[in-house]
């Protein structure tokens, strides 16, 4: 169902990889709402992914951007000026990834570099991406930018490893960057605190399986899934939130205010 609430707004669309990921929903509802955008992801990801099937039903353009490198960055922005016609409204930064956690490194046994690398890719290519914006000049008056969290920012969960203080820097930038953005160019920009979601970043952490039943079961209105996301992230994209900025926002279900649901205690 669409509403046309992104009508003749334009964007860009980072991390789609296949039709799990939550940026392929958020793309897929995106056009449902009127929006046109370009689509990026890291270059090795255009081999493994299915983007360019995204891309036709879309009617996107690719622009390939590793979102650590801030030539690619700078590169994208105005390509994405020059194909959608102006300035961008929306961007959804749509990343993430621990080499710790790829290489099975417990958090009591990081090696530094992967946590550099995982701390660049995840972290601060969001200062990275709003930075070549803002130099750019390229958001419109009004625009709005969203990257997804998790609530390991604020309480700890053993096995999301050190993507938990990747994401508490993001949600920091979020608020940091959005003070400049909102100030000098009217742009709002926001973090939403996403339930666990079956997608490939998702399932890369140990006891994914269990952890998302936990939280269904925490949860009362049970886990978000990657498609509730793309509907609340469009509502962030569009007119009726304008006054919406350097928050994050828990999309959840009830998950982060609840102490115990009735199902887990007779779980024990
Ligand atoms: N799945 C979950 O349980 C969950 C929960 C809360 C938040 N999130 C967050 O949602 C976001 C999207 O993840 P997802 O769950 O859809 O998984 P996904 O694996 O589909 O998406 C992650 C994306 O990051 C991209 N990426 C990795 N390195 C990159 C680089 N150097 N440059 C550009 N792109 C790069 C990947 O190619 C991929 O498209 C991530 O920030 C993730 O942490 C996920």
């Amino acid at each position: 169902m669409g509403y046309n609430l992104l009508k003749g707004k334009r964007g860009i669309i980072f991390g789609a990889l296949d039709e799990n990921s939550i940026a392929w929903k958020t793309a897929q509802t995106v056009h449902d709402e009127g929006g046109t955008f370009v689509l990026t992801n890291a270059p090795i990801a255009m081999r493994m992914g299915q983007i360019d099937e995204l891309a036709k039903k879309t009617g996107s353009e690719i622009i390939p951007a590793d979102a650590t490198s801030v030539e690619d960055l700078d590169n994208l922005v105005a390509k994405a000026v020059e194909i959608l016609g102006g300035k961008i409204d929306f961007v959804l930064h749509s990343i993430g990834m621990s080499v710790n956690v790829r290489k099975g490194r417990a958090y009591t046994d990081e090696k530094y570099d992967f946590t550099a690398k995982g701390w660049d890719v995840s972290a601060l290519s969001f200062h990275k991406v709003l930075q070549s914006l803002y130099k750019a000049d390229a958001m419109n008056e009004w625009g709005s930018v969203v990257a997804l969290t998790y609530m390991a920012a604020q309480r700890t969960f053993p096995d999301y490893n050190d993507m938990a203080d990747n994401k508490a820097y993001l949600e920091s930038v979020a608020r940091s960057f959005g003070y400049f953005f909102g100030k000098e160019k009217k742009v709002r920009i926001n973090t939403i605190s996403q339930s666990p979601t079956a997608t490939t970043a998702g399932q890369g952490v140990k006891g994914f399986a269990g952890f998302i039943s936990y939280a269904e079961k925490m949860s009362p209105l049970g886990n978000a899934t990657a498609q509730d996301c793309a509907d609340y992230t469009v509502t962030l994209f569009s007119d009726l939130t304008r006054k919406v900025t350097m928050q994050n926002l828990f999309h959840d279900g009830g998950f982060s205010n609840t102490g115990v649901s009735q199902e887990v205690i007779e779980k024990f």
